[in-house]
């Protein structure tokens, strides 16, 4: 059964891979086999994970990135499949969620909702559809779209981020049923992972200690926490799950 988990011979790109929950699923699935391909728009960071993976005698190339530049998307797609000859797994893990997004929903502007929306839904569906060739031949094809809690519940005050991943958990169903059996399509949904996202959010006592009483496990996660989900759901492990959301969040929506 360990084999399932192995992803040797399949070529990774992660998007936002250059810190926190995309960092460690770049070394995640490095680990398990796969060539990974961390791409972001901090060109230092993503080197810095592809230095990291080959120290550890995997496979990588940083490619720089934004997710909102179908240029520069298509620049990253061409450059993995000209190095690697193809890409079986996609990680749509770029994501934010800006402070002039964060209120009531009459003190948000459309232009701050359609700012987060550019990054978490359309970068995604650019980065897919960008690979889609690579995919559908691959004989493993399969994307996993990093969600949220926020893209199954309502959060107060985060309405273009919910708004964003709930249409992330929408573009995950819609696509895993036009691109089977070829491609699985899946998303992992984390509650509050401990990143620079979520940095002032934790510094906060009393915010921090909202969040420890609505989470069954009573604690943030680490990155690497939804990292595995993703091994998994890129793996052999998962080849009967698609257009599933996998929550790795503490028991945040079990209530
Ligand atoms: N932390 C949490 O509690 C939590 C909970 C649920 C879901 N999530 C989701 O998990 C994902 C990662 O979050 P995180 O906490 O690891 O955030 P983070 O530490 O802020 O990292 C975000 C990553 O996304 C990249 N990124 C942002 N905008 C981008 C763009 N336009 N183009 C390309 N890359 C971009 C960033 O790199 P550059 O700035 O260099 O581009 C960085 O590598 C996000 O989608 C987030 O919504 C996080």
């Amino acid at each position: 059964m360990i084999d399932a988990f192995d992803l040797d011979g399949r070529v990774a790109v992660v998007t936002g891979g250059g810190r926190g929950i995309g960092k460690a699923i770049a070394l995640e699935l490095a680990a398990a086999g796969a060539a990974v391909v961390p791409t972001a728009r901090t060109t230092a960071e993503v080197d810095a994970v592809a230095e990291e993976i080959e120290s550890s005698d995997g496979t990588a190339m940083a490619a720089d990135a934004d997710v909102t530049d179908p240029d520069a998307v298509s620049a990253v797609i061409d450059r993995t499949e000209a190095e690697f000859g193809g890409i079986d797994i996609v990680v749509n893990n770029a994501g934010f969620n800006p402070d002039d997004a964060l209120g009531r929903p009459e003190e948000i502007s459309t232009e701050s909702l359609e700012n987060v929306l550019e990054v978490n839904l359309s970068g995604a569906f650019e980065v897919t559809t960008a690979a889609a060739e690579s995919l559908l031949e691959s004989d493993d094809g399969s994307v996993i779209n990093i969600a949220s809690v926020g893209g199954l519940v309502g959060l107060p005050r985060q309405h273009p981020y919910v708004a964003s991943k709930h249409g992330l958990v929408g573009l995950t169903k819609s696509m895993a049923l036009d691109w089977a059996p070829e491609v699985r399509v899946n998303a992992v949904a984390p509650g509050y992972v401990s990143t620079e996202l979520t940095e002032e959010l934790e510094a906060n006592d009393q915010l921090r200690q909202s969040i420890l009483d609505r989470t069954p496990l009573e604690r943030f996660a680490s990155p690497e926490e939804i990292a595995g989900p993703v091994v998994f759901l890129a793996s052999d492990a998962a080849s009967y799950v698609t257009g599933e959301c996998l929550a790795a969040d503490g028991g945040w929506t079990a209530r």
